[in-house]
């Protein structure tokens, strides 16, 4: 069973496919993408070690070639050195500008190696083959890449949209448990930023979900990347409405930056807990009920995932410094902080008009509840 999602740019359309075994059919629908029967991959080595074979195979199957650079799984890749590293190995490798590189990986290489792919010869084609779950739902589609700088994440990058993403379900099996969880944080943004029936969906369906049901995996991520394209094809730059996928985003870089960007707190954690922030702020605003923020929080938990401040192991910093680290945040205009806030689940929106006091507030009472369990 396998699925497409359009997203139709203009002038640069490509489809999502999302569904079993594409990593061994990747030769069929690459094919049609190659001017000569060769491509280069950039992958990571816990990619590499469990999947890389099989996709030389399902590219050998219909007589094309595969290169790759395996790269150090982690954050830390999405560097200037290993941009360089990745740019000089395409080149060096003779990828021409009607080549087609490979991303086979995460958010790491996906962004990393469509940054590669952007400026390569002023940009040549690229497909992402999203290998973990927050991947195939956000990452791998809409077109961001980059890297990170010393001064922030992400700030470093180019919108270039990939000519087709393959999102293989079959993957999502071989992931660690926490590495899952951590990518449905992403797929529970989409319900609670626009869509409470999704939310109500995914309320009914997570257990299934989270023990490997393949039905359900493939209408999750359809669903998501449907939700995704639809923002993209509005909004391809984030003048606007993209700025929704943002949920949750402005409590998690902070709640990032003070963790160390490592393993005590993985991103699609801190958009949970950044979610669950986001709805409490909102309701002590007064922009919807203090319900929300119980169910939204329920349903993190009911999953078995890092929902409070109380969930980071390790020393966090006080409001005011966590403050401080969301003023360091890309989103920030005219030194303004804007966040996304809703008026229930599915109903978010874009503001730049939330008083600090408030946001203090919020955090304090989080820290507080987080020394009480301690
Ligand atoms: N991950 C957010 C976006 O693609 O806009």
């Amino acid at each position: 069973m396998t699925v497409t999602v359009s997203v139709p740019l203009p002038g640069r359309a490509y489809d999502v496919v999302i569904g079993p075994g594409l990593v061994d059919r990747a030769g069929t629908y690459v094919a049609p993408l190659l001017r000569r029967p060769r491509v280069a991959v950039l992958t990571d080595e816990n990619v590499a070690a469990l999947h890389l074979e099989r996709l030389r195979a399902g590219l050998s199957a219909e007589g094309i070639d595969m290169v790759a650079l395996t790269l150090p799984a982690g954050e830390s890749t999405k560097s200037w050195a290993h941009l360089t590293q990745s740019v000089d190995w395409l080149l060096d490798q003779k990828v021409e500008r009607s080549d087609v590189v490979v991303a086979f990986g995460g958010g790491v290489i996906g962004d990393l190696a469509g940054f590669a792919a952007a400026i390569l010869r002023r940009g040549v084609r690229f497909v992402q083959m999203p290998t973990s779950l927050l991947a195939q739902v956000d990452s791998s589609v809409g077109g961001k890449t980059g890297i990170n700088a010393t001064q922030g994440k992400n700030l470093i990058g180019a919108f270039h949209q990939p000519s087709m993403v393959l999102a293989d379900i079959d993957i999502l099996g071989t992931l660690h448990a926490r590495d899952f969880l951590a990518g449905y944080g992403e797929v529970v943004k989409y319900g609670l930023l626009g869509d409470a029936a999704f939310f109500e969906w995914l309320e009914r369906n997570g257990a299934a979900l989270s023990a490997g049901d393949q039905a359900t995996r493939i209408e999750a991520v359809r669903h998501s990347v449907q939700m995704k394209a639809d923002i993209v094809v509005r909004d391809e730059t984030e003048q606007g409405d993209r700025a929704l996928l943002n949920l949750g985003h402005t409590f998690c870089h902070a709640l990032e930056a003070a963790t160390g960007y490592g393993n005590r707190l993985l991103h699609g954690e801190g958009v949970a807990i950044g979610c669950a922030l986001a709805f409490e702020l909102s309701a002590r605003l007064g922009l919807c009920s203090q319900e929300d923020p119980s169910r939204v929080r329920a349903h993190l938990r009911s999953m078995g995932m890092k929902t409070d401040l109380a969930d980071i192991a390790g020393d966090l910093p006080d409001a005011a410094t966590l403050l401080e680290l969301m003023g360091q945040d890309k989103k920030v205009v005219d030194g303004q902080l804007r966040f996304v806030l809703a008026r229930g689940i599915g109903q978010a929106f874009v503001t730049g008009d939330v008083p600090a006091s408030t946001v203090l507030d919020v955090l304090t009472d989080a820290l507080a509840l987080r020394a009480q369990m301690s």
